[in-house]
């Protein structure tokens, strides 16, 4: 089906969202950034499998799989592709999710080394973006939320990662639905907190 396109500014294409795009979740991609196996970005992300309504659920655990980091060759510019392979399944699953959670503990102020590395590998889309008068590569609209957890106090840095995940977002054609934050982890976790904004999330995304 054709979708139908929306301009927003000058000369950026977005795709249009319509409320049935999001109707069914028959997927979802998890993207975990946290390498402690009973760490509190895990956590999180047991709850959301524990009350998320979809039976196709893929996670991939950035830590375990070594992939090459984007070494600004520029060969996806003439290429329209990465020169690597390693990631093609995960770009496939990634364009067909319906929802793409992005799970990271904050590490200085930030995503943790390895999701970082693996949205630098999304610059394949960022140049296709760029050479193609602001099309989106992707022409699958899908969801994204972010989940994190912080040591101490990490609204600031929060906040600094969902501005770089919404940039990113707005060339990968998906939809920013909100984001959660387990605090204080280093002594009193706020987990009642984290577990409402989850929750708010999942409500949100039933209501779309
Ligand atoms: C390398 C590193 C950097 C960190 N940087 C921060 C930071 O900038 N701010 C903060 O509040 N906590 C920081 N922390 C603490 C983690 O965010 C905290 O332990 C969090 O719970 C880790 O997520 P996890 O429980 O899922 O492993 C850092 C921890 C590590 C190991």
């Amino acid at each position: 089906m054709k979708q139908k396109m929306v301009n927003i500014s000058a000369n950026t294409v977005v795709r249009n969202t319509k409320k049935s795009d999001f109707m069914k979740l028959g997927n979802i991609l998890i993207i975990d950034g946290s390498s402690r196996k009973n760490g509190f970005t895990k956590k999180q992300l047991e709850f959301l499998k524990e009350n998320v309504d979809c039976e196709n659920i893929t996670v991939y655990e950035a830590y375990k799989n070594k992939f090459e980091f984007c070494d600004g060759c520029n060969f996806c510019e003439a290429n329209e592709k990465c020169k690597f392979s390693d990631l093609d399944e995960f770009f496939e699953r990634f364009e067909n999710a319906d929802l793409i959670v992005f799970a990271s503990p904050i590490y200085n102020g930030s995503f943790s080394s390895p999701l970082k590395a693996l949205i630098d590998r999304f610059q394949f889309y960022y140049t296709y973006f760029y050479k193609h008068n602001k099309t989106q590569k992707i022409t699958k609209r899908r969801m994204g939320v972010l989940l994190t957890s912080s040591g101490r106090v990490g609204e600031k840095w929060l906040s600094i990662m969902e501005e770089q995940l919404k940039f990113a977002f707005s060339i990968l054609n998906i939809e920013f639905i909100g984001s959660a934050l387990c605090n204080f982890t280093d002594t009193t976790p706020d987990i009642e907190k984290v577990e409402k904004e989850i929750k708010n999330i999942l409500e949100r995304i039933e209501q779309l």
